[in-house]
Parts: C-alpha cells; structure tokens; sequence
C-alpha cells in the first residue's frame, strides 16, 4: 500500500521520466523511499550542467586540435575528413551494394535508389568471435564469402554494382576509396589490419576467390551513413550520431576548417568530418567525472586506456557499468540483505537491455525488473531493492545521455546554423525509453537558446547510408567530368 501511495505520488509529478535526477525534484518526491546511502554513492554519477559546461569546453577545444594540421598528429579526438563533400539531393539513382561491419553483426544489402524511392534487401552474417579476434585476412575472407553468397541469392553477381563499405572503426581517410585503420574498437581485434588499407585487403579477398566482381565506390563511417540517410529526407541534417555498440558522432564542417583535407573541391565548400569522439578522455581529460567503475571496465576490456568517452556512454559497457555499481553495494551490504548470486557477480551478465527494460516499467511498477532479478538468481530482492536498482540504472543511462548531449550541444554551437537536424542511430537511442527525451531535453538547457534543432532516428543508416554515399560520389563524379 505504501509502495503503491509513494508511485502515485511519483505519476502525478508526471515528468518523472526526464528529470527524476534534478536534485530538488528527488528531495520532494523520491527521496524518502530511494536509501539515502544508496542515493549518496550515486552521487558521482549524476554530471551536472557546470561539470557538462566543462566537458563541453575541453571537448571544443579537443575538436579544434584534431582539425588543425599543426596538431593533427597527436590528437586524441581525430576528426577524420571523411571525402563526404556533399549531401544527397534526390536525384540519385541505380543499383548499389552495401556491406555493414561494425556492431555485432555483419550485414550485406542490395540497394535501388529512384527519385524519392529505394528498395532494399539485406542479409545478416554472424561474425563469430573467433573471427572477430582473429586475422584480418581470414576476416575480409570471411566478409567476401558473405558478399558472393548474397549476390548468387539476389542472381546479382554477373553485374560488376558499384558498393559502399560502412566500416564503423576509426579510419583515416586518404580519399573516398582509401581508409587506413587506426585502431579497432568495441569487440574487433584482428591482426594485421592497423596501418592497412582496409578497401584494399577487401578487394584482394574478392580477388583470391574470383567469383564475384564489385566496384568499391566509397568507405564511410555508421555516423556519415547516418548523415547521409537522414539528410536525404531532411535537408537541415549537419550531424550523425551513433549510441549503439559504440558511440560516435560526425558533422558538416566548412572545408577551409578541416586543415587534414587535401581533395579537390566538388564545390559545396563542405566536408563531413568523422570525430570519432569515443577516444575523447583517453589523455585523461575526462578523469575528473570517471568513477571506479568507468576504471575497471576500461581495465577489463580488450582496449585498456582506449576509448574512455565510448565506455562511459555505449552499449557494449552500460550492462556492466550498473553490474559494478549492483555488486559493490551487494557487498557493502547495502542491496539484497548482502546476499548476491553467483550471476550477479560475474562479468558481462548483466546486459545493456536489461537497463532499457528496467526503465520501460513506469515509475513504481517493477514487473521487468523482478523478472530479471529472477533471471540472476536474485529472487530473495525486495521492493527497496528494487527501487534502489532502477535508480542505479537511471543514473548511468542518465550519464550517458547527457555525455551526448553535451557533444552535440558543441558542436550545434560550433556549426552554428539555427536550424540543424542530428540523424541518429543505434540501439540505445533506439530502445532506452527516454533517451530521446533526456537528449532533447538537456541539449535544449546546454545549446545557443538561439538554435533549433531536432534529433531524428535514421532509418538503417549504416545501409542505405552507404549506398547514398556511393550515388553522391556517382552523381559529383558524373557531373564534373560533364562539366
Ligand atoms: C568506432 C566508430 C563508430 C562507433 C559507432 C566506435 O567504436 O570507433 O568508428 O562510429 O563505434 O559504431
């Protein structure tokens, strides 16, 4: 009955889903069911707009020496040119292939573009781990045998289709068709491949079996491919973001601002710039809001010191961030009675969805949340648990968005146009529940109030993103070699 009395309570404040963690609003309405302990060791959770206005700043700065030739070399956020020079304008057409690597699966599309139309048909491949931590050879071996089993299926592999590869791991970009990989991320680590150019090793993969014949028409970014997708229906898109697996995010920057770029121009005067913000905190820039968790999931994970922003914000790490937060309490006696599970203690097992689900519950109901609980062996949880547990879950989905949020309030600050629209994709957006509002919200309290802006969920970016990026380049080639 208390629990029941507190929740409506909890409703009526009716914005509980995007400002629960305003420190007034938790006095007045949570405070006294959410322990005090609990509440005071997640303190350090919750970043606060001085502390974003800070990250904001360092992270300005960050972009600024990643652009210029002077301080290039040794910047930690890169800001890859990415010889995305102009935006679709409709007119695109044809048949194009697409190949997807970079989350958790590997996807091979088959596109057609006309006018405002596309169909499109896609298979999904598993990478399986082995091959993900393997060679880079067996992999690109392993990518073209997905492609020439797909286009026997779609009786497409007689015809010589111009492809566009998303590859979503930090490239730097020598041309359209040229891409040296910097580092693997997220869960890849194949030998042999840093240095390399990976549009090369694809086309000698092809060509060590000889059954399929492609043209490689451009490599991109899953961010570019999410600009690109959007922008072809909303022609304000300047910025594509990904929170899914990884995390990073691109923008349209004028080209006399990108020094790195070196191509000639197609006459937009613009150039979309690959951040790859996931590196943003690796020269420890970002220690001043890391906690202890943040600490052992960068230690525990196959990048150690890499990738420091990615792990506070994306998926692959968000599961276990809450876990850590979940065990250090279990032990200090604080959730549970003291009394864990083996599950809860072991490292990985509790997944990124499981934060999504917790939170789609409304406030007070806890129906996903006993289930999961159930599913960790933690069936001896109680009501205050459970309270306790959804808002440890809050705050790190909380953190995370407001991380975004504060890379996205620079740059629209930056770009400084008063109408821009941020293409978005990735699971998190995609499936936590108020991800989108935390999102709009803060953005709106931390950019120029001058500037309108709205965040709009991509349709497959990485796919059709890809097969844009390869018209754009048909139809810029097409017109200056008319002109
Ligand atoms: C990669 C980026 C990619 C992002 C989202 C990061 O780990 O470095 O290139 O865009 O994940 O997939």
């Amino acid at each position: 009955m208390r629990i029941k009395r507190i929740c409506d309570s909890v409703n009526v404040f009716g914005r509980i889903e995007t400002d629960r963690l305003d420190e007034e609003d938790v006095d007045e309405t949570i405070d006294y069911h959410l322990s005090n302990e609990i509440r005071d060791k997640c303190r350090e959770l919750v970043l606060d707009n001085d502390k974003l206005r800070k990250i904001m700043e360092i992270f300005l700065d960050n972009v600024h020496r990643g652009l210029k030739r002077e301080t290039h070399a040794d910047s930690i956020v890169k800001c890859f040119p990415t010889y995305v020079q102009d935006l679709p304008n409709g007119t695109e057409t044809g048949k194009f292939l697409a190949l997807d690597l970079g989350g958790t699966n590997f996807r091979v599309l088959l596109i057609e573009l006309s006018g405002e139309h596309f169909e499109m048909k896609s298979k999904i491949f598993a990478i399986p781990q082995h091959i993900m931590l393997g060679s880079g050879e067996q992999l690109f071996d392993h990518i073209a045998e997905c492609l020439a089993i797909f286009v026997k299926e779609e009786q497409v592999a007689d015809q010589r289709l111009p492809l566009g590869f998303t590859f979503s791991f930090p490239l730097a970009q020598k041309g359209l068709t040229k891409g040296i990989l910097e580092r693997w991320t997220k869960g890849f680590n194949c030998s042999n491949v840093v240095g390399n150019d990976v549009v090369q090793m694809l086309n000698e993969a092809i060509d060590r079996r000889g059954d399929v014949q492609i043209q490689v028409c451009a490599i991109l970014n899953d961010t570019t491919g999410t600009l690109m997708s959007c922008a072809w229906k909303n022609h304000n898109t300047r910025i594509g973001l990904i929170v899914g697996t990884g995390s990073n995010a691109c923008y349209v920057e004028r080209q006399e601002n990108a020094e790195m770029w070196d191509d000639v121009d197609m006459g937009s005067g613009k150039v979309s710039i690959n951040l790859e913000w996931g590196a943003f905190g690796d020269d420890g820039a970002l220690d001043f809001v890391r906690c202890e968790y943040d600490e052992d999931v960068d230690k525990n994970s196959i990048n150690p010191g890499k990738q420091k922003h990615e792990k506070m914000i994306s998926g692959m790490y968000m599961g276990e961030l809450v876990r850590l937060a979940l065990e250090r309490f279990t032990k200090e006696g604080l959730l549970f009675g003291g009394k864990g599970s083996d599950m809860l203690f072991e490292r990985g097992r509790f997944y990124t969805k499981y934060v999504s689900e917790i939170e789609s519950d409304p406030p007070g109901v806890f129906n996903n949340l006993r289930e999961i609980c159930e599913e960790l062996g933690l069936k001896h949880a109680s009501e205050q648990d459970y309270i306790n547990i959804r808002y440890i879950c809050e705050c790190i989905s909380r953190r995370s968005a407001h991380l975004v949020s504060a890379g996205l309030a620079t740059l629209l600050n930056k770009i400084g146009e008063k109408k821009v629209t941020i293409g978005i994709d990735g699971s998190v957006y995609r499936f936590h529940p108020h991800f989108h509002n935390l999102m709009m919200e803060k953005i709106k309290e931390l950019c120029d109030p001058s500037i309108e802006f709205d965040l709009m969920l991509s349709e497959d970016g990485s796919g059709r993103g890809a097969a844009l990026v390869a018209a754009v380049a048909a139809r810029l080639y097409n017109q200056n070699s008319r002109t």
